[in-house]
């Protein structure tokens, strides 16, 4: 099987070194790819919106499978390009990414909260509101109690949720939103919602089109700083699987959510071939969905990968051709810490090109994903500010993040930061629920 994986990020890297182990992988390339992806396969100078010469690329080196891994090209429709050109060309090339109708489930959150609705789907009560009926948002906005919480409809790079607790701020956002424009076209619509209390999970599963499976369970930490502090980032770390994440739990998740999600997708005439990432919020036991992603999440797939032990190869192939069925999914039980070393000063300004040092790891439960690196004559710079997740593998979560943080520490750049509690506030639940399901 040959492959092209699009992206360039921590989670690419994770899936580029399990492609690469895989015996029926012959093949594989990167575009762009990083300093990570390239010891994995080849990078390829191409950006993941360029889908004419994505196109070419595969049709020339007689790709088999494309997994577009981010959500950019998933939402512009790549899926549904990439079967257009088939059908003119002649060509087989299968793609692991939902259609761009199915895509708006994270493209539009005013799409993704109207099918939960008319699926019966557990999810915060809300109003969808424009320049024609602000002032009706103005007065939903006053039935609610605080917190507040605004959302861009479109994708706005992980920055259009905006939560307050001052009424007055919410409405000046809201207009400001609207009306000026704040995130541009992605906010010309806005989802107000009413604020779930309670603890997030996010909840993973693949699906052919005719079937699905849980693919894993992952908390990530967005905060800049310990204990959920401080500015929100593209992820500071994640840990895999949620200790809450229990059989009564994740049976809820089953019945309330994924199986009508799914079913839902079917009666409206769409089949899903990709991942669907469900951001949910445990509300005193009860699941509801907070956000869907129609892609793995970020850092979450660095920790969820490496607890992987199903051959990838056999899993896009069973993706690809309705074959999950027979797909034996199978997941290490202990349980993965990764963590985020970012550059000084992210998420506001850093610099980049900083020398890095980053010893061999002999250890197989450790694995070094990159993200903003990149190889200039043989060194390793930095090139982003989110630089490279260190994931580890322990027996439970305090041990997995003791020896995730000892070998965080050996790598080493000027200015480098990262949070020494990624799954902290999960220790005690793994003590009170003895075995995770996910
Ligand atoms: P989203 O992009 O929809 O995932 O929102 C970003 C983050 O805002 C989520 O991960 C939650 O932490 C928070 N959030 C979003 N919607 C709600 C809600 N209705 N209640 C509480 N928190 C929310
Ligand atoms: N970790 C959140 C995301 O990938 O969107």
């Amino acid at each position: 099987m040959k492959v092209l994986l699009l992206g360039s990020g921590g989670r690419e890297h994770a899936f580029a070194q399990k492609l690469a182990q895989s015996p029926k992988v012959e093949k594989l390339w990167i575009a762009p790819g990083n300093a990570g992806t390239a010891a994995c396969g080849e990078n390829v100078n191409m950006g993941v919106l360029e889908f004419e010469k994505i196109y070419a690329f595969a049709r020339e080196n007689q790709i088999d499978v494309l997994i577009p891994a981010s959500e950019d090209p998933l939402v512009l429709g790549i899926t549904d390009f990439i079967q257009a050109k088939n059908k003119e060309n002649n060509t087989a090339i299968k793609v692991a990414g939902p259609s761009k109708w199915a895509a708006q489930l994270e493209g539009s959150k005013d799409f993704s909260k109207n099918f939960m609705k008319k699926n019966g789907i557990p999810t915060a009560a809300y109003l969808t509101v424009n320049q024609e009926n602000l002032e009706a948002g103005i007065q939903f906005l006053h039935s609610l109690k605080a917190p507040y919480v605004l959302k861009a409809d479109g994708l706005a790079a992980g920055k259009g949720v905006i939560i307050t607790n001052d009424l007055q701020d919410a409405e000046n956002q809201l207009r400001e939103m609207i009306l000026q424009k704040k995130f541009g076209e992605a906010s010309s619509n806005v989802v107000i919602e009413e604020f779930l209390h309670g603890i997030e999970i996010s909840v993973f599963a693949i699906s052919d089109g005719k079937s699905w499976k849980f693919f894993g369970s992952a908390k990530d930490y967005k905060r800049i700083g310990e204990g959920d502090t401080g500015l929100n980032t593209g992820g500071m770390g994640a840990i895999s699987p949620v200790p809450f994440a229990d059989e009564k739990f994740m049976q809820k998740v089953e019945e309330k959510i994924v199986t009508p999600t799914f079913n839902g997708l079917q009666k409206e005439g769409h089949s899903f071939n990709g991942f669907l990432f469900i951001g949910l919020m445990n509300c005193d036991g009860e699941p509801y969905v907070v956000e869907y992603n129609v892609r793995m999440g970020d850092p979450e797939t660095e920790a969820i990968l490496p607890r992987l032990q199903t051959d990838m190869g056999d899993l896009f192939e069973a993706m690809v051709h309705s074959d999950l069925e027979t797909l034996n999914l199978v997941f290490d039980n202990r349980t993965a810490v990764a963590i985020f070393l970012v550059s000084g000063g992210y998420p506001e300004n850093f610099e980049k090109g900083i020398r890095m040092e980053i010893p061999e790891f002999s250890d197989k439960n450790v694995h070094v994903f990159h993200a903003g690196t990149k190889n200039e004559g043989g060194q390793i710079l930095t090139n982003g500010g989110r630089v490279i997740a260190l994931t580890n593998l322990g027996e439970d979560l305090e041990s997995a993040l003791q020896n995730s943080l000892q070998m965080a520490e050996k790598i080493k750049f000027d200015g480098r930061y990262f949070r020494r509690d990624i799954g902290r506030d999960l220790i005690q639940f793994q003590k009170k629920y003895a075995k995770p399901n996910g």
